[in-house]
């Protein structure tokens, strides 16, 4: 009895102050970038973006069905950018179309239910954009994203196909990029002003209810991407892409800290269904490809 109470005091003790333990799960063929992970939702597998090619791809977070593979390859596209979950196995997806000096920018919903991934595009130009990024959905019909070019945060509703711009100036000006979102709140970065920062929206329509927050910014959050919010906890694990770095936000003190150092430009972060933090590269930190890293947070605590 006494010797088990020792243990289990030990072993507190011993997670409160152990590492960020990070390794590379996952190596990609040269020329790969990873752009964003579809963020933790209810499917087993975790999907993501490539923005060298217009393609989603999957991977099992228990490494039992291999590494990442293609499921889908958008036709008309030359790259993918944000995706989100909708329902289980429903997805947003943008893609661009650059073509000589012209980008189309498109959102489709692609349905990972059957045998056979489909795809139906939703709007086939978005615009007034650019380059839209980061992709989130408030419910399955209301998604947002930023325009990391021109600045600004679109809200699109699916189901009218339509976009509007709802969100502009100040720290949603050009570099805003990464989005989640968890109810009330849209969180947000800007790469160029190093910002972590949310506004709240209206759950049903989307509507944005109230004033930008910015939650932390500075040095250490500047070059910052797309991002895992934390599921048992208010905290946000932010991959600096300039730096190298993971950053933990903790919401609510507004405070940052670097929990990780050498992910060689790391573009995105999510939790897997089953738990277990994954950030993706570019492949563009001279590791030659894309790469997916397995990040061990000493708090997590799973909550289904
Ligand atoms: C889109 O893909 C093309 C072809 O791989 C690439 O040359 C271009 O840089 C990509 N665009 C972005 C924004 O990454």
């Amino acid at each position: 009895m006494r010797v088990s109470l020792f243990f289990s005091l030990l072993a507190a003790a011993t997670t409160a102050f152990s590492q960020y333990d990070h390794r590379k799960a996952y190596q990609l063929e040269a020329g790969t970038w990873i752009e964003n992970f579809a963020p933790r939702g209810s499917s087993w597998y975790t999907r993501l973006t490539r923005i060298d090619r217009p393609e989603v791809l999957e991977v099992d977070p228990a490494h039992q069905h291999g590494g990442p593979r293609t499921i889908y390859t958008f036709p008309d596209a030359t790259n993918a950018t944000g995706i989100t979950e909708l329902s289980t196995d429903r997805y947003a997806v943008l893609t661009l179309n650059q073509v000589d000096d012209a980008t189309t920018v498109s959102i489709w919903m692609l349905d990972t239910s059957g045998a056979q991934p489909s795809a139906n595009k939703v709007i086939e130009n978005i615009g007034g954009s650019e380059l839209l990024n980061g992709l989130a959905a408030v419910t399955s019909d209301i998604v947002f994203t930023t325009d990391t070019l021109v600045g600004g945060v679109y809200r699109i509703d699916l189901q009218t196909g339509t976009a509007d711009k709802v969100l502009s100036g100040d720290s949603f000006g050009p570099g805003v990029n990464g989005l989640r979102y968890d109810e009330p709140y849209l969180y947000y970065t800007n790469t160029n002003e190093g910002v972590f920062g949310r506004v709240e929206v209206d759950p049903i329509t989307g509507a944005p209810a109230g004033e930008a927050e910015v939650l932390v910014s500075g040095e250490i959050l500047v070059g910052v991407d797309d991002f895992a919010l934390a599921y048992w906890t208010e905290a946000a694990f932010v991959a600096n892409f300039y730096k190298n770095t993971l950053v933990r936000v903790n919401i609510n003190e507004g405070t940052a800290e670097v929990v990780v150092e050498g992910i060689p430009a790391p573009t995105s972060a999510t939790f897997a269904t089953s738990g277990g933090l994954y950030v993706s590269t570019s492949g563009t930190g001279g590791d030659e490809g894309a790469s997916i890293w397995s990040v061990t947070v000493p708090d997590e605590t799973f909550v289904s």
